[in-house]
This record gives C-alpha cells, sequence and structure tokens, in this order.
C-alpha cells in the first residue's frame, strides 16, 4: 500500500469511531486532512466543540488510543493540537520514508537577501529561512546523527553564493564537520577549531561590529554586507569565558548591524544567553529543532511543550521555528554540491590575535586558563632569557601540551610581568631550579 492509502484509512477509520461512539459519546468530525511528510504520516481531526475531548481521549496513556488506528509500523505516536485541529502522527517506516532531498534538486541559485532553503515541508513546498529584523539569529539543536553539521553546511554554502555575504566559520568540535567548507567563496578567515582561534576569531567579529556602530553612531553608514557567523558545537567552547561574553555580546548587537550568527548545539541548554526559555526565544528567535533526546530538551528549543522534537526520526527531520512552527525535511548536501563551489583563499590568512581589550575592561584577562606549572615553566623561560620556541619546547617536553604562538607569548608576557612587579618589591629573581 502507498502512504496516501494508508493516510487514507486511517482517517476514514478515526472519523467512523469517533462519530460512532467509539471514544464515549459519539464525536462528530465534520472534516479530517491527512498530511503526507517526507518523515511522517497524520490526519488531522476537526471536531469544533469536541477538539478537548477528542484530544484528551487520544492521546490519554502515550497515545494508546490512537495508536490502534495508525496502519503501519512505527515506534512514537504524538498527538497534539495542531492548529484548530487534533493532530495524531507517526513516523514512517524506513521502506514508506524519504530517506532524503537533495539541496541541488530544490536550490541551485542564491535566494539572496540573507535568505536560505532549509528544507521540503510536509506538502513538499520549499521552507526557507531568513536572516532578517526577525530571525536575525538562528539556534540549531540536535542529538549527534539528527543533521546539525548537514543544515549548517546547506546555509553556508548558499550564503557564499551571494557575494554580498562575509562569513565566519567556527567549529568546536575540532574542525572534522565544516572542513568542505574550507575554501568557500566569502570567507573571512579560516575555519577555527580550537579555543585560541574561536576567540581570535569572535574577536574579530566583534571590532567589526563595534566599527558598524561607530560608523552608524556617526551617520556614515547603516547598511553593511551581511556578516554570518557559523558556529558547530558552540557549547564546547562556552566554558570560557572570553567566548561566551563575546558571543552573548555579538548576539546581543548583531541585528542593527547586519551581524547574524547560526549556533548548532547537541545541548539545548542556552544559559549564558539568560535563564533557558524566554531567553532563548528572545536572543534567538529563529530555531531549527532536529531530534533531541528528551522532552526536556525539546521544550527549551521549541519554545513550549508541543510539538515534540524528541519524536522527530533524525537525520534532518526537524521542526523549523521562526514566525511559524512548521515541520521541514532539511536538505542534504553533497559531496557534489561541494565540488561546484567555486574555490577561493580566506581573505585573511589568520584571524588577528584578540586581547582582553576588545572586551573592555568588564572581561579579566583570563589568567585562569594557564596552570601553576605552565606559569612557573614561563617564570624560568624568562629568567634564561629564552624565546617563544624555547618556552614551547620545554612546556611540551613537561608533557604540559605545545601552546600555539598567540598562547606561548602571552604566557611570556605574563611572566615578564610577574617578574617585574617582584622585582619592583626588591626581590631579587634568580634562575628557578629546573634541570635542563
Ligand atoms: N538532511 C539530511 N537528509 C538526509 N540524511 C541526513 C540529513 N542530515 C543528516 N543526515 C544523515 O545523518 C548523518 C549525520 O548527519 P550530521 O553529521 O549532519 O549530524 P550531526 O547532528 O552534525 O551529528 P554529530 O553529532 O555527529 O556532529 C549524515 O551522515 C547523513 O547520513
Ligand atoms: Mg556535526
Amino acid at each position: 500500500m502507498d502512504r496516501q492509502a494508508l493516510l487514507n484509512q486511517m482517517a476514514q477509520t478515526l472519523v467512523a469511531a469517533a462519530s460512532q461512539g467509539a471514544f464515549g459519546d459519539p464525536i462528530p468530525i465534520p472534516r479530517a486532512e491527512t498530511v503526507n511528510g517526507p518523515r511522517a504520516g497524520a490526519v488531522r481531526l476537526f471536531a469544533g466543540w469536541h477538539t478537548g475531548p477528542l484530544l484528551r481521549i487520544l492521546a490519554a496513556d502515550d497515545c494508546a488510543l490512537a495508536r490502534q488506528f495508525i496502519p503501519w509500523d512505527f515506534q512514537d505516536a504524538q498527538v497534539y493540537l495542531d492548529g484548530r485541529a487534533v493532530r495524531v502522527e507517526a513516523p514512517w517506516p524506513p521502506e514508506l520514508a524519504t530517506q532524503a532531498v537533495r539541496l541541488r534538486e530544490i536550490n541551485r541559485q542564491p535566494r539572496g537577501g540573507g535568505r536560505w532553503t532549509i528544507g521540503i515541508d510536509e506538502l513538499g513546498r520549499t521552507v526557507i529561512g531568513a536572516l532578517n529584523h526577525a530571525t536575525p539569529h538562528w539556534l540549531l539543536a540536535g542529538t549527534t546523527g539528527s543533521g546539525k553539521t548537514t543544515a549548517l553546511l546547506g546555509a553556508a554554502l548558499q550564503f557564499s553564493r551571494d557575494p554580498q555575504t562575509r562569513l565566519v566559520l567556527i567549529d568546536g568540535k575540532g574542525g572534522a564537520g565544516l572542513y568542505p567548507l574550507r575554501n568557500l567563496p566569502g570567507l573571512v578567515g579560516p575555519i577555527a577549531t580550537d579555543l585560541e582561534s574561536a576567540r581570535n576569531a569572535l574577536g574579530w567579529v566583534h571590532r567589526e561590529l563595534q566599527r558598524r556602530y561607530e560608523m552608524m553612531a556617526s551617520g556614515r553608514a547603516v547598511a553593511f554586507p551581511r556578516l554570518v557567523v557559523v558556529y558547530d558545537e558552540f557549547q564546547e567552547h562556552t566554558s570560557d569565558p572570553l567566548i561566551a561574553e563575546l558571543l552573548r555580546r555579538i548576539v546581543l548587537k548583531g541585528r542593527a548591524a547586519q551581524v547574524h550568527c547560526l549556533l548548532a548545539t547537541q545541548h539545548p541548554t542556552v544559559r549564558m544567553f539568560g535563564e533557558e526559555g524566554g531567553a532563548v526565544k528572545r536572543n534567538l528567535p529563529g530555531r531549527l529543532a532536529l531530534r533531541v533526546l528528551d522532552a526536556k530538551a525539546s521544550e527549551v528549543v521549541v519554545g513550549g511543550p508541543v510539538p515534540r522534537a524528541d519524536r522527530l526520526t533524525g537525520a534532518g527531520d526537524a521542526y523549523a521555528i521562526a514566525t511559524q512552527t512548521v515541520r521541514v525535511q532539511v536538505a542534504l548536501v553533497e559531496g557534489e554540491d561541494l565540488d561546484e563551489v567555486e574555490r577561493s583563499e580566506p581573505e585573511m590568512d589568520d584571524y588577528p590575535p584578540m586581547g582582553p581589550e576588545d572586551v573592555g575592561q568588564e572581561v579579566e584577562e583570563p589568567r585562569w586558563s594557564y596552570t601553576g606549572e605552565e606559569l612557573a615553566v614561563a617564570l624560568a623561560a624568562v629568567v634564561r632569557g629564552w624565546g617563544r620556541p624555547r618556552l614551547q619546547a620545554a612546556l611540551e617536553q613537561r608533557g604540559l601540551g605545545r601552546p600555539g604562538s598567540v598562547r606561548a607569548d602571552r604566557l611570556l608576557r605574563l611572566a615578564r610581568e610577574q617578574l617585574e612587579a617582584l622585582r619592583e618589591e626588591g626581590l631579587e629573581v634568580v634562575a628557578l631550579q629546573e634541570e635542563e
């Protein structure tokens, strides 16, 4: 049987059972609609005054009654209020589900204006996301394998087709995910893959944001090229106070300056933007809820108890939440799509190092980020007049890890300051005891 035939059968039996009093008093259902989605099928029942009781009866005991009317194999059924209708829904078994919708089949041209094709909805219509005044930033949430990186690849690829857009790519999990985008046109710098480079990239974005605000304040400009930060697994970095603060400011102030963020996470607990729930809605008004692990995570990202993102089927099955909520099958990006992209080098070889001065007085230099051991080695290095390469080697030798050049320079600077302070207090510092 095909999907539509199964849906018709389900609608007919539900309507008949309700009207014949199978659910208590007879419930007339003058209208029923079928929803033949790519990953799930549903029936929408319009029961007028009887909507409340019908919803309660069908949803009770984990949809025990509704399950009897679903004529295919399924795991999780859902019954919820969908507009005016009571919606009974279940995912298709693998042999009936649409496995993928290819990006190349639904979009090849830039949409421009900060818009991108997210995927198709349940009626096969294209769902378009937008970076605009209403949804300047988007949160993408989903458990591992749900399709976050794929969704980001699709969005970034489309933005890169628009010469008006510049991109900053950051990957909280080491860079494997966004690596296919390394030569995308419009990149400001290389993909930031560690804490240090993420700080530098966000520092650059923040300076650009401030520059734009100054230009707006002086009346020199009000419109700027769109700047989009694409940040995969961003929760991996937000325990760094500097990154958390930069990101918070960029999100709060970006809207007016055409600076936008797409933030993807496995753990949609986004406390850094304020208390959960409301703050997410306010600051990240665009959301793509891929399959999440539990009802609590679903509520944070969806912004309410239904629909349940933990009942999605994975692999790009999602709710897109902007002015309305729609179920969407996210477009699949394939190697070919990326191969077609004209290659280009990022504008900068590297983001310039950022310092604490970039976020003003409110955030201190993160001294905590150096261990006492590292600092001890750096002090020894300064006393001996070593330069950066020897310090890097010495740290590595002691099993403390080889720091990048920026981090090593900072350690040296910090050690010099400390020695200076000691000398000012009249202490003479001689070479510290340590083996060569
Ligand atoms: N839109 C999609 N359409 C079809 N299949 C998809 C889609 N998105 C993801 N998949 C499938 O799921 C797999 C995992 O996707 P992806 O790497 O994007 O997930 P993720 O959420 O980033 O996971 P991770 O936590 O491992 O980073 C893909 O290799 C692909 O097989
Ligand atoms: Mg991923």
